[in-house]
């Protein structure tokens, strides 16, 4: 069985295929209307669930609108309207809605609820965000900085501001792909060391900076987030600590000279970005967005061994 729960888990090899598949997949269908099955359907037949735990715009559009170009059809609900959200076990909502679909897409608040959710199923489990990371969202990313011609082994990518769950599957991802990823943060802020010692034990070259000035200096990229990512409860004190890892145009100035700018969105202008760098010439952040949908077509085909 093939779960996509984290980056960490999965073989190079297979994230390298998965990322060739998204970019093939993405040249062959270019001006086919957006609605329209690939030639080859090879998800026809096929049906995906996706339960929401918390509120998602472009993972639900964009894994719909996958598995639809893959030939299949997809169920989406909220957990409030299951019984999930009444108390049914995780592990029962799993093994029932095996025995429904081919594969199950989930959003939720605690990463523990996506394991345990895939050790009950019977079929392929793939994360869509938890409290913990966002692997999908990196796959969609990656695959955007190689169109823009970036080769991933050997680059430096720049983290700045909350070391959240977005933060953690690059930091997985940078173990798997070869790039060094310098991370910025305020110590309050700084990334699960559990995910940091992980990557490093897999060769991962993860630097840990307490300025976003550091962080960026030499980087190919600068990415940010939120600083109020969905289940914190301190906004305000976020907000405050975090004010001094806002990417500005003169942060930006610091990094490489046209450094890519990424973002998974939705983003905060004037909190975490200004206007003038997401919305700027460096911003590959709707290049990013698109890319969910080519990025998890190419997953979902890997869980379902259809490459
Ligand atoms: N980037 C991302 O996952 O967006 P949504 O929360 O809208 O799905
Ligand atoms: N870190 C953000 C990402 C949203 C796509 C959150 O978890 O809310």
């Amino acid at each position: 069985m093939r779960h996509f729960l984290d980056l960490i888990d999965i073989a190079p090899a297979d994230l390298r295929t998965i990322l060739d598949d998204a970019l093939a997949m993405k040249a062959a269908r270019r001006g086919a209307p957006l609605g329209q099955a690939d030639a080859d359907a090879p998800l026809a037949g096929h049906v995906l669930a996706m339960i929401f735990e918390k509120s998602s715009t472009r993972t639900r559009f964009s894994f719909d609108m996958a598995v639809r170009q893959l030939g299949g059809s997809s169920i989406i609900a909220s957990s409030g309207e299951m019984q999930l959200g009444r108390g049914e076990t995780v592990e029962d909502t799993a093994r029932v809605i095996s025995r429904y679909v081919d594969a199950v897409m989930i959003r939720a608040n605690d990463h523990s609820d996506v394991e345990a959710f895939a050790a009950a199923a019977s079929v392929p489990v793939i994360n869509g965000l938890t409290d913990r990371s966002h692997p999908c969202q990196i796959m969609a990313d990656l695959m955007t900085l190689e169109e823009y011609g970036l080769s991933l082994a050997g680059a430096r990518l720049a983290w700045v501001g909350d070391g959240n769950n977005v933060c953690s599957s690059f930091i997985h991802a940078a173990a798997k792909f070869g790039f060094t990823l310098a991370i910025g943060t305020p110590g309050r802020y700084a990334p699960e060391e559990e995910d940091v010692s992980i990557a490093r034990e897999l060769g991962g070259e993860i630097l840990l900076h307490d300025s976003a000035e550091a962080a960026v200096a030499g980087a190919d990229a600068v990415i940010a987030d939120t600083f109020v990512s969905m289940g914190d409860s301190d906004a305000d004190e976020r907000l405050a600590r975090l004010a001094d890892f806002a990417v500005s145009a003169d942060l930006m100035a610091q990094a490489k000279p046209g450094a890519f700018f990424l973002h998974c969105l939705p983003a905060h202008r004037g909190e975490e970005v200004d206007s003038e760098v997401i919305d700027g010439p460096q911003s590959l952040v709707f290049d990013e967005a698109e890319n969910r949908l080519h990025a998890q077509k190419a997953i979902l085909k890997w869980c379902l061994d259809r490459q």
